[in-house]
């Protein structure tokens, strides 16, 4: 077994980041880290091994990569990153508490560790910093497919006599990591599961790819109605992980707020037109192909923008905190309004410690854009808010200290040396 550390995560770790430089260049843009993570739990229902590429380099993957792992799957690695996952070797079905507190994507392993196996012992993931984000939704469908699951000592325990069935969910709200665990509990269930109020969102498109390219029957993905006849067994075979539409925006937004130019490889403008729209009413000049994008502030001083945010196709929740840095520091005032989660403006509190003019009223941030920020030490309390911390931190004046980095690494590849690369002064301290 070879299980690469990905990486170089250390709790302690800061950046420090001198604002002023205008950024210019190319970067590639990593493979999507929500797609990734469920494409890692539904290898879980292969027979035969799977191999993954354009895996991002992230946290995140390392965690659920030692959750697979932990349960027996063998995971190798070759030189160009591409991984072979073979998880016909499972032996245990638990997702540990030590692992799940620090990644609560690893509720992703429920639907297909009970779609295979049929038993499942889960951690429950407890809040976090965006809001309670409880799990109840994943937890009715699959009682609803036959599951009996108790919960009890802070596990969800789960499993089934004989198959899942399918049968029709109905979810009241959109839940992206809902509709996964459903779709993967559904591919091997007897018969046909219906879900209506599926999640659009790219990432369940791309889940729903790569299980079709092993051997699923999965109808609608990308439309509000998925429906999936189950089939007896899936194969393997080989993914190509879609490009990620967060960690395009956020360097998108890093040449914006900073006046400068940029082109990403590797990024579908196709799935990121909300967050594409935003950025050209607030002035910037942008040109797309089919996987590239050029962006350029021709130096000028953005425009503060009005944002809601909403499911898939909507503005993305992941990208509101990247936005509220380009609006604190872009002409006018702006109202960002947060419908996704409950507590998702952590951020706001570090940014006015660093000059921004920014005051919170529900759900709503109101913003009125100032001509300078300041260098100030500063702690991220989550991975999008901490993006948006180093994106203020690149035009504030003076040094920004940005603590707790690690929150960064879960979902943003080598974020230093790509920031670098486009002329930024950054630098990881290891503390
Ligand atoms: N919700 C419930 N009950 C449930 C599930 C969700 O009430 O059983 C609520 C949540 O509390 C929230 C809303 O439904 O208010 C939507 O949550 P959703 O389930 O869609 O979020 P998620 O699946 O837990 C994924 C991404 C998040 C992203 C959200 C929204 C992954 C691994 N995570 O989370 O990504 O913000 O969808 O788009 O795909 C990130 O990458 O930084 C991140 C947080």
């Amino acid at each position: 077994m070879l299980l690469l550390r990905l990486s170089g995560m250390n709790e302690m770790d800061k950046l420090l980041v001198s604002g002023g430089k205008r950024l210019e260049g190319e970067i590639y843009v990593s493979g999507a880290k929500n797609a990734a993570l469920p494409i890692l739990a539904a290898t879980i229902l292969a027979d035969h091994p799977v191999i993954l590429s354009n895996m991002p380099h992230l946290h995140d993957v390392t965690t659920t990569m030692d959750l697979l792992c932990r349960m027996g799957v063998i995971i190798t690695i070759d030189e160009d990153m591409n991984i072979e996952i073979d998880s016909t070797s499972i032996t245990n079905y638990y997702a540990p508490y030590e692992l799940v507190k620090t990644m609560r994507a690893s509720i992703l392993v429920l639907g297909p560790l009970l779609g295979k196996y049929g038993k499942a012992t889960v951690s429950l993931p407890g809040g976090c910093a965006i809001g309670t984000r409880p799990v109840d939704l994943h937890i009715n469908a699959l009682k609803k497919m036959g599951a009996k699951i108790d919960i009890s000592k802070g596990y969800i325990n789960a499993d089934v006599n004989g198959r899942l069935q399918g049968v029709t969910i109905d979810f009241p709200i959109v839940t992206v990591t809902g509709t996964e665990n459903v779709i993967m509990a559904a591919v091997l269930a007897e018969g046909k599961t219906i879900i209506h109020n599926a999640a659009l969102e790219p990432e369940v498109v791309d889940l729903a790819n790569f299980l079709n390219t092993i051997g699923a029957n999965i109808v609608g993905a990308g439309t509000n109605t998925i429906e999936i006849e189950g089939v007896n067994s899936l194969t393997g075979g080989e993914y190509k992980i879609l490009p990620d539409r967060v960690e395009a925006g956020t360097y998108l937004v890093a040449a914006a707020i900073t006046g400068g130019s940029i082109k990403l490889t590797n990024a579908l403008p196709r799935i990121m037109t909300a967050v594409l729209d935003k950025l050209r009413l607030a002035n910037a000049d942008i040109v797309c192909g089919d996987d590239w994008i050029e962006l350029n502030m021709h130096g000028n001083r953005p425009k503060a923008v009005n944002i809601e945010t909403s499911p898939y196709p909507g503005f993305p929740t992941d990208m509101q905190a990247q936005l509220l840095a380009l609006n604190v520091v872009s002409e006018g005032r702006a109202i960002i309004q947060e419908n996704v989660f409950e507590n998702r403006f952590m951020h706001v509190q570090e940014m006015v410690r660093m000059g921004a003019d920014i005051k919170i009223n529900g759900n709503q941030a109101i913003s009125n854009g100032v001509e300078q920020l300041y260098g100030a030490p500063v702690m991220a309390t989550d991975l999008r808010a901490s993006a948006s911390l180093i994106l203020a931190a690149l035009i504030a004046k003076g040094t920004t200290q940005v603590d707790r980095i690690y929150h960064v690494d879960r979902g943003y590849e080598r974020i230093e040396e790509k920031l670098s690369q486009l002329g930024a002064e950054i630098k990881r301290v290891h503390g």
